[in-house]
């Protein structure tokens, strides 16, 4: 969908179809007839009338959220028709919403057919944006830098989506390594792509065990970024298992289905750095991804095993489902060893079903040691369009991740609280120096949808990659 910032008259631009993004019937002429066929300026409420070839939205609030969910539920109706180019008026509202009018589109117009063996021909769409009559200079050109930056970060997202949806069997860690080197390529970014030889002679063996059962070479991704003046640097680690069976603690059928999806956390930071080098954001950013299957077979790492990761710390294996804890606990340690003096390191995971069942689907759990980080992390990723709530760590649910036989125990010896306990063995691989730097992302329970939310078609959402670029952005003031 292409997007045109527009400051003439909305009855002057030549447009198919125009959008009307209703907060309040009271101040519409066709107040009637719409209250006749049932329409509310509520969110999600949407009545076409083909003859005007007017589509009227409802939105609840001026917020991204609300606005960004009008716009979505009227482009997927305008995609559904053979009109070429829709018009819609924000003139009446603040300049700010320009935001989630671009976001909302492109995100809600997002579609995946690459194993639909009828593919829909791609429409050439365009949607006219109004945004002020007679604006002053500086303010059309912020608004096209809104537009150009909206552009980019719904990109960014919709790239996540695509790596994501992709089958396991076209998307194992070779095939993550070597997508990353394309979107290096394409933001001029350093890439480095480390195999299973790396990892022996590192001593990552808690993150080799992990992949050792798949015909597939696990990868370690480490693309970097650097601006001309770097403010800040910031690492991003991601768990990128292409596809996690559950191992030798092999999951139940109905639960296996979706875990190609356990690669979000990695694609998620892939295409955080791709945006950030693209926006020339003012900092120095490396992403590392751990990318790894995990199978069963006759070499696969078992309960009961002893691993031993990067930094000497020995993991017992009680459950082999618990598989990403221990592919970021060596990416984390990989991160720090290699990268000196970090400002802050974020890591990106699909972790736990336990967070799905503590937030939700639709929110990340945000952990870590630093309160105001915490914070702040979640009021940038709602600033996003995203839903986030922290999950505090506590000195009892430490204790559950105790091992009698090595130092750590990669399962805890209760039931509940699973995303924290996940977390707190995290915590284990955090260097002292960076305790306070760091936060953790459970994106488990927005990372894939199952059923359509917002403008979030079925599949994979991009989860994480809005907020982040929101966070740092926030990190700059
Ligand atoms: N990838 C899963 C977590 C997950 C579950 C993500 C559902 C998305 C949706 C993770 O590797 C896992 O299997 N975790 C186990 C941990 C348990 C064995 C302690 C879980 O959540 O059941
Ligand atoms: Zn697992
Ligand atoms: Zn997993």
């Amino acid at each position: 969908m292409k997007i045109n910032l527009v400051n003439k008259n909305i009855n002057k631009i030549k447009s198919d179809v125009e959008i009307i993004l209703v907060n309040k019937l009271d101040d519409l002429d066709e107040k009637k007839l719409l209250e006749d066929l049932g329409f509310k300026a509520a969110d999600e409420a949407l009545v076409f009338l083909p003859e005007s070839k007017k589509i009227y939205v409802g939105y609840e609030e001026e917020t991204y959220d609300s606005l960004a969910i009008a716009i979505a539920t009227a482009i997927k109706k305008f995609q559904s028709t053979k009109f070429k180019s829709a018009k819609v008026d924000l003139t009446s509202l603040d300049s700010s919403t320009l935001k989630s009018i671009v976001e909302g589109t492109l995100l809600g117009s997002y579609s995946f057919d690459k194993y639909k063996s009828t593919k829909e021909k791609k429409k050439k769409q365009e949607l006219n944006i109004l945004v002020l009559e007679d604006s002053p200079e500086l303010d059309s050109i912020e608004l096209e830098a809104i537009l150009k930056d909206s552009t980019i970060i719904s990109k960014a997202v919709n790239k996540a989506r695509d790596m994501v949806n992709t089958a396991p069997a076209d998307f194992y860690p070779e095939v993550m390594a070597d997508l990353a080197k394309d979107l290096a390529k394409d933001a001029k970014i350093d890439c480095k792509i480390k195999g299973e030889k790396f990892l022996k002679k590192n001593k990552m063996n808690a993150m080799l065990n992990v992949g050792i059962a798949s015909i597939h070479e696990s990868k370690l991704i480490h693309l970097s970024y650097k601006a001309k003046e770097a403010k800040k640097k910031i690492v991003l680690v991601g768990k990128g298992l292409t596809y996690d069976s559950g191992g030798l603690s092999l999951k139940p059928a109905d639960f296996m289905v979706t875990m190609k999806s356990d690669k979000s956390g990695g694609c998620a930071v892939l295409a955080t750095i791709w945006a950030i080098a693209k926006l020339e954001l003012p900092f120095e950013v490396h992403a590392v991804v751990g990318a790894v299957e995990n199978m069963i077979g006759g070499d696969a790492y078992k309960p009961d095993d002893i691993l031993t990761a990067k930094n000497g710390k020995t993991i017992e294996v009680r459950n082999t489902d618990a598989e990403g804890r221990l592919v970021l606990a060596d990416c984390l340690c990989y991160a720090q060893d290699e990268i000196e003096n970090i400002d802050y390191i974020f890591d990106y995971a699909t972790l736990t079903g336990a967070c799905v069942v503590g937030v939700g689907h639709y929110t990340t759990g945000v952990m870590g040691n630093n309160e105001t980080l915490k914070r702040s992390a979640v009021s940038s990723a709602h600033d996003a369009g995203e839903y986030a709530t922290t999950l505090d760590f506590n000195r009892y649910l430490k204790k559950s991740i105790k091992s009698e036989i090595a130092d750590i125990s990669n399962i805890a010896n209760t039931r509940y609280g699973g995303a924290i306990t996940a977390g707190m063995f995290l915590d284990n691989f955090v260097y002292e120096e960076n305790k306070n730097k760091w936060i953790h992302f459970d994106i488990a329970g927005p990372a894939y949808v199952e059923s359509a939310w917002g403008y979030n078609p079925f599949g994979a959402s991009g989860a994480g990659v809005r907020m982040t670029i929101e966070f740092l952005k926030n990190l700059e003031k």
